[in-house]
C-alpha cells in the first residue's frame, strides 16, 4: 500500500495525485507569506506550543481508574521544524502520568528513509514517567518499518490491536488501529468491533472512523492528524482538514453518540513551517468517573 501511492480510505481507494496541484499551491501561499510580511509571524506561532490539560468525566469509568492521566503527543513531524518536539519534552518534563500515547504523524515525507528521526523518540522514553508505558499508533506520514523501530525504543505499537489496563480488579482497554487516511483496511474496523466489553479507549490518527469507534461501544476516541487546520480563518475555523470524512471533528472535543472524542492541534507542522489562528499542544487528559 505504501508503494501504491494511493489513498485507502474507510469510503474508497483514491490516486493521490492531488499532491502535486496541492504542492504548488502551497509553494505560492509561502511566497505570499514571504512578500506580505507574514512568514516569520507564522513560524513564531508554530514554535509557540502549549500543554493542554483537560478532564473529562465517563459514567461507565471504573472508580479505580479516576484520575488516570493520559499525556497524548500526536504529529510531531519532528524532521520538519527544529524546536516544538523538543520544548514538548520541556513541556512534560515532571509530569507523571499514567499512560503516554503517540498518535502519528513522525515524520516530515509521506516516504523514504525514517532512521533520522529515531534519536527524537529515544529521547522521549528516557524522559517519559509514564506508569503504563507509551503506546504509539501509524500515521499517514509514517512508515509500517517504524513499528519495529519504535518497538526496539521501547514503546507498544499498536497496529489494529488492543492492551488492557488494570488497577486492582478493574480493567480498562485501549485499541490502536492502522492510519486511516492513507492506509485503511477492514482489519482496523475488526480490531474496534472485536475489542472486548467495559471502558475503551481507541486511538486513531484520524478522527475518520469515529462512527465505527462509537458503534463498537468506545468511551474516548484520541486523534491528531489535522494541525487543527494549520493556518485557519479567524476563531480557528480549518481551511484545510485532510479529512474524507467527520470534518466537523477537526479540532478539540467532540460528541460522537454517546462517544467523547478529542482531536488534538499537535505538535508539529507540515507542508509551511507555519501556523496561523491555531495553536500547536501536548494533551494531558484526566479521566474521571461521575
Ligand atoms: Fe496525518
Amino acid at each position: 500500500m505504501e508503494a501504491a501511492e494511493e489513498k485507502y480510505t474507510p469510503r474508497a481507494v483514491k490516486k493521490r495525485r492531488h499532491w502535486v496541484a496541492f504542492r504548488r499551491l502551497l509553494g505560492l501561499f509561502g511566497v505570499g507569506l514571504r512578500l506580505s510580511g507574514l512568514y516569520q509571524r507564522g513560524v513564531r506561532n508554530a514554535l509557540d506550543i502549549k500543554l493542554k490539560r483537560i478532564e473529562l468525566e465517563f459514567e461507565n469509568l471504573p472508580s479505580e481508574f479516576d484520575g488516570f492521566r493520559i499525556l497524548q503527543l500526536s504529529d510531531p513531524h519532528v524532521d520538519f521544524l527544529a524546536g516544538p518536539f523538543d520544548t514538548a519534552l520541556e513541556l512534560i518534563s515532571g509530569e507523571r502520568v499514567d499512560l503516554c500515547v503517540l498518535t502519528g504523524d513522525y515524520r516530515k515525507r509521506v516516504s523514504g528513509p525514517f532512521e533520522h528521526i529515531l534519536p527524537a523518540f529515544e529521547k522521549l522514553v528516557a524522559r517519559s514517567r509514564a506508569r503504563n508505558g507509551i503506546y504509539a499508533i501509524l500515521g499517514n506520514h509514517d512508515s509500517a518499518d517504524m513499528a519495529e523501530a519504535f518497538e526496539n525504543l521501547g514503546i507498544d505499537v499498536l497496529i489494529n490491536e488492543t492492551r488492557s489496563l488494570q488497577r486492582g480488579e478493574a480493567q480498562i482497554h485501549v485499541t490502536g488501529t492502522d492510519d486511516v487516511h492513507y492506509y485503511y483496511t477492514d482489519a482496523a474496523r475488526v480490531a474496534l468491533e472485536t475489542a472486548p466489553e467495559g471502558f475503551k479507549i481507541a486511538l486513531i490518527h484520524s478522527a475518520e472512523l469515529a462512527d465505527v469507534a462509537a458503534g463498537a461501544g468506545f468511551s474516548l476516541y484520541l486523534a491528531g492528524h489535522t494541525h487543527g487546520g494549520q493556518v485557519c480563518l479567524p476563531g480557528g475555523i480549518p481551511i484545510i482538514t485532510h479529512m474524507s470524512c467527520h470534518r466537523r471533528y477537526a479540532s478539540g472535543l467532540w460528541r460522537h453518540g454517546s462517544m467523547t472524542g478529542y482531536t488534538t492541534t499537535g505538535i508539529g507542522v507540515s507542508g509551511l513551517p507555519v501556523r496561523f489562528n491555531t495553536r500547536g499542544e501536548v494533551v494531558l487528559i484526566t479521566l474521571r468517573c461521575c
